[in-house]
């Protein structure tokens, strides 16, 4: 089999000469280049990125693998996005990232890719951005944190902070302890350990099959996950050898996986967004109400936050993803045969998965909680869709009938959530507009708007929040999230005013806002669009981001262009 890198090191001329060479200035020896699989270790290393920090340290035991097993390994470094750190949102950069992946992949002497992952937006960027040239890949997950302790209480990064800071609000908890609490909830390397947005997409990954089983839940200090890097290095060596492209790995059977594996996991709503992109990226038809259509109905298996308890920790002493995707296989849902990174189908890696902590991850015959996966709403507000995660939700609000409170934007609701003047109680539906892909830009985690002090001083915990934006995978609440079309983009969403009316039904999959067809069309003569970026990545990201529905990849960015080796750069 002809390697791809040999069009780069095969040749005894002046390019081969210039591309060995060149590289030799590493001392590197001559025997490297002559036939062994040049294996990209693609890092999202950054000090920027706190969740990823440890990843120069874990690709070097990836680099062990890959030398046992014949290759050369050569480590990359990509954008790196930290959730914690980047303003206005991570997300803006998701697409950006994933062209940085993919024009570095294909653009250099590579022959197979391990793609190093770990906060929220770098796993779908390293997937969406691999995907698009389609060589062996595999993924490598950098695990998440050891849970937070603190006065004797454990607790969740993200979901723990939401809740102090809701007391905080209330009067309820000192600012000394609010800050005292900052060192003990993020105390190992790794990242977020509930199950938000990193450890759900850490799941998919492995759900997918594109990574060694395993991959989701071992923590980051964990030796195992060292262990773990050094096999996906010597596995990426032989998928090169066997000719096993990501598009073999990632079919139609694949995502469905995904989709079963979010609900039982009690997943972010945000995979929903980055499983509809990479799907766009491989070719395979997946779409908003599949994930209703498949996943709502499922039960949730394991008591993580922020549904539940427990942390990602438990989570990997009680058995990890492999005991969900057997529980799910053992009870008909999961597909099987769908292979995997490894080479062998996910039920022949999960079929002997045992459970050793029933309280952390449940049976599906008795689960944590039942219909638990995405719900999809659609209605006159939200024509193309939007998502609320029930198991998140409030029982009592999922039927909910109530007068709007309406923020036109993120500023407005910070200045006027606090203000004790403000006419609102628990009955009111919140409504936050121009925070959607075009609006924000980059349709940031502010969907689970806070509530007013005056109502937390009163006792209130959840209230129904309606908006085109997203939240934090470690975020709660009835919240219903990624209206499409956004408010930015003249969907009806940017007509709802305070006092509108606002009817959610949930279990019939309706959202309706109260107001006549000839209000809408006289407030849609009068709306005009917020101003939009006019420079840089923002202006090429507004002029091209498709909506929420369909995965917020831009437009020219959907599909792939293959791994064919681009003509000589000299
Ligand atoms: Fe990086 Fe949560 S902030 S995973």
């Amino acid at each position: 089999m002809k390697l791809r890198s040999q069009e780069w090191y095969g040749k005894n001329d002046k390019d081969g000469f210039g591309h060995r060479s060149w590289m030799k200035n590493q001392g590197y020896p001559h025997d490297v280049f002559t036939g062994r699989p040049v294996i990209g270790i693609c890092n999202t290393f950054s000090e920027l990125n706190p969740c990823n920090a440890h990843f120069r340290e874990l690709a070097e035991w990836v680099k062990r693998g890959v030398w046992e097993a014949g290759g050369f390994p050569l480590e990359f470094p990509v954008m790196s996005l930290g959730e914690s750190q980047l303003r206005p949102t991570a997300m803006l950069f998701r697409n950006l990232a994933s062209m940085d992946v993919e024009e570095s992949i294909r653009g250099n002497p590579i022959d197979g890719v391990v793609l190093m992952m770990g906060c929220d937006k770098t796993t779908p960027s390293l997937l969406m951005g691999a995907a698009s040239c389609d060589l062996p890949t595999i993924g490598l997950s950098g695990g998440p944190m050891l849970k937070g302790i603190h006065h004797g209480q454990e607790l969740g990064s993200g979901t723990s902070l939401l809740r102090m800071a809701d007391e905080l609000a209330a009067g309820r908890l000192p600012l000394c302890e609010f800050l005292d609490a900052e060192s003990a909830m993020n105390r190992s390397k790794g990242h977020c350990m509930t199950m938000g947005t990193a450890s759900s997409m850490a799941s998919m990954v492995e759900a997918l099959g594109m990574s060694l089983p395993g991959n989701a839940a071992i923590p980051a200090v964990d030796a195992r996950r060292n262990t773990l890097a050094q096999m996906t290095g010597r596995r990426i060596v032989e998928m090169v050898r066997e000719d096993l492209p990501m598009s073999k790995i990632l079919t139609r059977a694949a995502f469905e996986n995904a989709i079963f594996n979010n609900a039982a996991i009690g997943g972010s709503s945000n995979a929903v967004i980055h499983l509809l992109a990479l799907a766009r990226r491989v070719g395979v038809p997946l779409s908003l109400d599949d994930w209703d259509r498949l996943g709502s109905s499922l039960p949730c298996l394991v008591n993580l936050l922020p549904s539940g308890e427990h942390l990602m920790e438990d989570f990997y002493y009680a058995g990890g993803v492999p005991v969900v995707l057997r529980e799910l296989a053992e009870a008909g849902v999961l597909n099987r045969n769908a292979l995997t990174a490894n080479g062998r189908t996910v039920w022949e890696n999960v079929a002997k998965a045992e459970c050793w902590n029933r309280d952390v991850i449940r049976p599906f015959s008795h689960p944590f909680k039942a219909h638990a996966g995405i719900a999809v709403l659609r209605g006159n507000i939200a024509p193309n869709g939007c998502v609320i995660k029930p198991s998140a939700a409030s029982e009592h609000l999922l039927q909910h009938r109530g007068r709007a409170v309406v923020f036109e934007n993120v500023e407005q609701l910070h200045a006027q959530v606090v203000d004790e003047n403000l006419e609102i109680d628990e009955r009111c539906v919140m409504v936050l507009k121009n925070c959607g892909p075009r609006g924000y830009p980059g349709m940031a985690e502010v969907g689970n708007m806070p509530l007013p002090p005056k109502l937390l001083r009163r006792g209130i915990k959840d209230m129904v929040r309606i908006s085109d934006a997203r939240m934090s995978g470690t975020a709660y609440g009835t919240v219903l999230l990624h209206v499409s079309p956004e408010a930015a983009a003249g969907g009806p969403l940017a007509l709802v005013q305070t006092g509108d009316m606002i009817n959610l039904d949930v279990p019939a999959r309706k959202v309706c806002l109260e107001v006549g067809d000839r209000e809408l069309e006289r407030r849609r003569a009068m709306w005009t669009p917020p101003a939009m970026p006019t420079r840089g990545w923002a202006k090429l990201y507004v002029d091209h981001v498709l909506q929420a529905h369909e995965g917020a990849d831009l437009d020219f960015l959907v599909g792939g262009s293959g791994s064919a080796v681009p003509r000589e750069s000299h």
